[in-house]
């Protein structure tokens, strides 16, 4: 027998992304929070959200390059190298292909006021000035086409680690007179690297000065640091894969961004690591197994350096020129506080971008969304976000990710929404902001479990509530 009941093809979709919310309640061991964009996703604060249960929280690439702000009550975290989870006192390690920077992971460990409980893989690769140094000459001889890294040395680093020239956090803390003459011998080459190639020396930038850096100085600090990081060293791949079979809660915490990858993201606009869940295996030395991945978007997208974004409102022009940027850019950024964590910088500005969402969401395997920042589009009479592209060469839904000229000369097709003057109303979303949690949850199919809705830590909204186990 027939009923007439109609059922429309969007309540099938949302029954269906309601129903594998509800079959995730289940205990799950481990979970990874990684940005889904071009980082500054505001993790930091997902990260803080659910540590709180956290047997241990392990950093697993990039390096200082990244930035985390906390806000709790009145004060504010501020971590490059320390994993966030360094706020709730948890247990934090540092993976094998973190690059660390001993002289910024003091200052943190400095800012804290407490001892961290911290652990750092002998494998770890250090920066050292001439990474800066080297950075800052690469940037400036491509001109006027920068990529607009954060001068932090990473993709030298990296590079010292590729060439199997590095040094790395054991050889560090052994010291003696082979570390004294491993640091001589890779400062000189980056030496005469800069001197005949860049036409400079080591120089690295102090309060906006550059400054030579001596090699005497450098060996000395650094023989400093090797004693003062002895006690951190622990052999991090043995702990995690013990915690693991153990069950214990242990939460994985990316940095930067998908598209940032450096296979993966819009080479070579990218950094030098691997921001995608698959590298958490490599990183930590681990086999690939089933990790719970919750992929933190902005609802609208920003990114730092130069490199395609194609719902950019800032005519794709890096360094930003306010005067030429469209007047929501100029809003967004300015109620969002988009300038960067670690260089200050002004973020690019754009609208949310769900052809690129899409890709990152595929490669990352992510279970859940959890989108932040949606409070920043209060006031806006319209919201857009880009749900197909016109003029790539490609499908309208495809993200060529590589395809860096392409992507410049795409341009996007809209659907746009009613703004909404408030996030929320009475505890729920507002008709207008749910309209566009539910837009993105629709073409995305992933369940956006948690939205963000302002700085702080109890600002964060639980959807599916019965669904949002995690460790309890
Ligand atoms: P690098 O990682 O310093 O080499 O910079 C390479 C690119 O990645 C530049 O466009 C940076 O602005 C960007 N980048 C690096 N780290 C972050 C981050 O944590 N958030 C956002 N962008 C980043």
């Amino acid at each position: 027998m027939w009923f007439p009941i109609k059922i429309s093809a969007k309540y099938i979709s949302r029954t269906y992304i309601a129903w594998n919310a509800y079959l995730e309640v289940r205990k799950i061991p481990a979970v990874n929070v990684i940005g889904i964009q071009w980082g500054d996703e505001g993790k930091g604060k997902i990260v803080d959200a659910i540590s709180e249960d956290a047997d241990m929280v392990v950093r697993y690439q990039g390096g200082n390059n990244a930035g985390h702000t906390i806000v709790i009550g009145k004060k504010t975290f501020s971590t490059h190298c320390l994993p966030s989870g360094v706020s709730r006192k948890k247990r934090c390690l540092i993976a094998s292909e973190v690059v660390l920077d001993p002289r910024q992971l003091k200052k943190e460990i400095g800012n804290l006021g407490f001892e961290p409980d911290l652990g750092i893989d002998p494998r770890t690769h250090i920066i050292f000035p001439y990474h800066n140094a080297l950075d800052l000459a690469r940037e400036k001889a491509r001109g006027g086409d920068p990529i607009g890294t954060t001068l932090k040395g990473i993709g030298p680093c990296y590079e010292d680690a590729a060439n199997r020239t590095g040094i790395r956090s054991f050889e560090l803390v052994k010291g003696g007179k082979s570390l004294e003459k491993r640091i001589k011998e890779n400062f000189r080459f980056k030496k005469r690297m800069l001197k005949h190639l860049y036409n400079t020396d080591v120089k690295i930038i102090v309060d906006k000065k550059e400054v030579r850096v001596r090699e005497k100085d450098v060996v000395e600090q650094y023989v400093e640091f090797g004693k003062e990081l002895k006690k951190y060293l622990s052999d991090i791949s043995m702990e995690v894969n013990s915690a693991m079979k153990k069950n214990k809660n242990v939460l994985f915490e990316g940095a930067q961004g998908t598209l940032l990858d450096i296979s993966h993201g819009n080479y070579p606009k990218v950094t030098s690591s691997h921001p995608m869940a698959g590298a958490i295996f490599t990183s930590v030395g681990m086999p690939p197994q089933k990790i719970h991945t919750i992929g933190i978007a902005k609802a609208y997208v920003t990114k730092v350096g130069s490199g395609p974004v194609v719902t950019c409102l800032d005519h794709g022009k890096w360094p930003v020129d306010e005067s030429v940027s469209e007047q929501e850019a100029n809003y967004i950024r300015e109620r969002g506080q988009e300038a960067g964590t670690t260089t200050m910088r002004l973020r690019r500005v754009g609208w949310q971008d769900l052809v690129a969402l899409k890709y990152t969401v595929g490669i990352n395997g992510v279970d859940e969304i959890a989108l932040t920042k949606i409070d920043v589009l209060e006031g806006l009479e319209e919201i857009k976000v880009a749900v197909a592209y016109m003029n790539s060469g490609y499908e309208k839904g495809y993200y060529p990710a590589w395809d860096t000229k392409a992507l410049e000369n795409t341009l996007p097709l809209y659907q746009t929404l009613p703004g909404f003057k408030k996030t929320l109303e009475d505890g729920e979303l507002s008709p207008n902001a749910q309209a566009l949690v539910d837009l993105i949850e629709d073409k995305i199919q992933v369940p956006i479990r948690m939205v963000s809705y302002g700085p702080e830590r109890s600002e964060i909204l639980h959807r599916y509530k019965e669904a949002v186990l995690y460790w309890k």
